[in-house]
This record gives C-alpha cells, structure tokens and sequence, in this order.
C-alpha cells in the first residue's frame, strides 16, 4: 500500500525563482508577499542559503521542516535585521550577549540565549533556548525588514545535504516543495555560521564558523569551549547527532599527490594548489566547498578526494565539515 501519511506526502508546487541580481527590489517584494502569505522561500546569506519562515507563524514553520524532511528536533536559527528584535524573541540579554551583538553582528555568528515565551516552541524544538544572528547579506537584510519579524531558517537543503551556497543548490535539493527562492548568486563565506551557546556558565561553540573561537575569546577577554570532539566535551548541538554536510559520493583522504596515479579519472581532488596538468584537481576551500562536493556528484563522479593542507587544517570550520563529510561517508 501507499504511504500517504501527511509526512511523507508533498503536494507538487511549482518554485519560482526571483533574480534579485537584475532587479532586487521587485524580487525582495514578491519574496516578502510569498513570506507573508505562509509560503516558505529559500533566500540567501553570507553564509549558505536558509529557507525562511516567519518566526511567530508556526504553521508555516511546520512547512519548513516538511520540505527539508528535518527531523522535528532539529532547531532552528532566528534571523533579525535590527537589534531591537532580540528583545522579541530572547529573554536575560547578558552583557556578554550585548558586547558580542555589537562586535559580530551583522555577521557569520549566531548566539544561543533564553527564548521568549511568546515565540513558538516549534522554532527550538521545544528548548527552552533560541538562537539567532543578523545576516550581513543585503537581501536578507531587507527581505527580513520588509517581512517585519524575524525570519526563522534552516539551510535550504533537503536533511542531511551539503548547504546550498547557490540557487541552484536550492533548485536541486527542494524544487516543487517550496514557494520560491531568491537568486543573489552565490554566497561570499559558504559555511555556515558559528553557533555560540550563551546560556551555559562558559560561553561554549557548539558549530565552528567564519567567527573564531579567538575572535571571540578577545572580543570577551574570557576562554570559550568547543563542544567538538577534539575537545573531549559530548556534542551538544542538537542537529550535530545527524549525518551533515556529506555529498552521496565518498569523501576520502589522500596523504600526497603522488597517489593520484593510481586514482581512477572520475573523480574529484580537493587541495590547496591546483594542477594545471589534472583537471581533476579542485581548489580546497572553505567558499566552495559545498559547490565541488555538489558538482562532483553531478558530473558523476565515483569519489571526492581531500588533500589537506596547511591552510585548511587551520581553519577550524572547514576541518569541521571536512571530518563530518569524510566520517559520514566512510561510516555509513
Ligand atoms: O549560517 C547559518 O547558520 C545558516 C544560514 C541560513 O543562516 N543556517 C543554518 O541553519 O546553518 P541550520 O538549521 O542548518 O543549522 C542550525 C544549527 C543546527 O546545528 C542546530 O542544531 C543549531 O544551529 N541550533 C539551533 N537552535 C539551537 C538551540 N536553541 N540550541 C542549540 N543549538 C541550536
Ligand atoms: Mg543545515
């Protein structure tokens, strides 16, 4: 028999795309109509593309997580434009909270703090937390101005999918499961932000990101912890536990160049400097990662090769994506 249970069943709609490079006002207002009507619409950040909700709506929230298939305890991110809206949607602002507004924000940092009662427990899955960031992406500034409230989103990608850092990451992943998305091409950082828990007696990094943990040590002039295994503390991001970040190819490791002889012609390397000689040899980096992970599977490749260098092993949200993209696919 059939599985219609409302889970599993996705009326077809047809997604349109906005290009907000030829004309963003236009884009941004039809965005806006789509948001305020209850749809959902992919837009883009500095980051990777979120798929946004309004954050006092939570029937449309609900459609957030029917079109990811996200697992309904997975949280998600609020947006803001201004910084008057924290005092909406977050309770007991530290001082700490307030200097890190001011240093970060607009930018790639998502705080966690106390959530307002008055915002739907569906935002949090049903923590008592809340996390939020203002994007610095001019779209999303606006988009989130002219919708009025916050913005809750995920990334806009399918559940357990590399983040969309292009429209047509978005396209591939939920066409026919959402209103819209916004096109401003593709975004500047490509990881997503850093998530630092606020709500603890130690300001802690849940999720590495473009902010880092020094940045952040001497904006506050206190240590912060890394929930990160290389620190010996347990996972304590709630969406760390699923499988992230990972193409459907296997991500795998070489130690040399040298091993490239013996690789087979359909696959992608990943390194530092790039080999005139071999095309299949990719720039590493933190700002198209996601798109080379994408775009081997798409080319049909058999695997993705990392050659790590010293660039990428110290910078710590890139090593981050890269051990979850290779434990994933060598463990699943
Ligand atoms: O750069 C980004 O953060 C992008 C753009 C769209 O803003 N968003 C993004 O959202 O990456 P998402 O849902 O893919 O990842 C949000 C992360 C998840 O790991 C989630 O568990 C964590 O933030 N998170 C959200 N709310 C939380 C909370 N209340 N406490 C702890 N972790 C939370
Ligand atoms: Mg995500």
């Amino acid at each position: 028999m059939m599985d219609t249970t409302a889970h599993d069943h996705h009326p077809s709609m047809s997604t349109e795309v906005l290009d907000a490079r030829q004309d963003p006002q236009t884009a941004i207002d039809r965005a806006c109509m789509l948001i305020n009507s209850g749809e959902v619409v992919a837009f883009p950040t500095e980051t990777v593309y979120g798929l946004g909700a309004r954050i006092f709506d939570a029937r449309q929230i609900e459609k957030i997580f029917r079109a990811k298939d996200r697992p309904s305890d997975n949280p998600l991110i609020a947006h803001i434009s201004s910084l008057h809206q924290v005092h909406d949607i977050c309770d007991e602002i530290s001082d700490s909270m307030r200097l890190l507004m001011q240093t970060f924000f607009p930018g790639p940092l998502t705080l966690v703090g106390y959530r307002k009662l008055s915002v739907p427990s569906i935002v949090s899955a049903g923590l008592k937390t809340i996390a939020f960031r203002m994007p610095s992406h001019t779209l999303a500034l606006k988009l989130i101005d002219c919708v009025g409230q916050p913005i809750v989103a995920p990334s806009a990608n399918r559940s357990g999918r590399p983040s969309p850092t292009r429209a047509e990451h978005v396209l591939h992943d939920l066409n026919g499961r959402i209103s819209a998305v916004l096109d401003g091409g593709p975004c500047s950082i490509g990881l997503e932000s850093t998530v630092l828990s606020m709500v603890d007696k130690e300001p802690c990094i849940l999720r590495p990101g473009a902010i880092t943990k020094e940045q952040i040590e001497e904006c506050l002039g206190t240590k912060v912890l890394s929930s990160g295994a290389e620190d010996g503390v347990v996972a304590i991001a709630p969406g760390m536990k699923y499988r992230h970040y990972a193409p459907s190819i296997p991500v795998l490791q070489i130690t040399s160049l040298d091993e490239r002889s013996s690789l087979p012609a359909n696959v992608v390397i990943l390194a530092e400097h790039v080999d005139v000689n071999d095309p299949r040899v990719r720039p590493l980096r933190a700002d198209s990662l996601y798109d080379e992970f994408r775009k081997a599977e798409a080319v049909g490749c058999v695997a993705v090769y990392v050659l790590l260098g010293p660039q990428t092993t110290s910078n710590a949200a890139l090593m981050n994506r890269l051990q979850k993209a290779l434990t994933a696919s060598t463990s699943s």
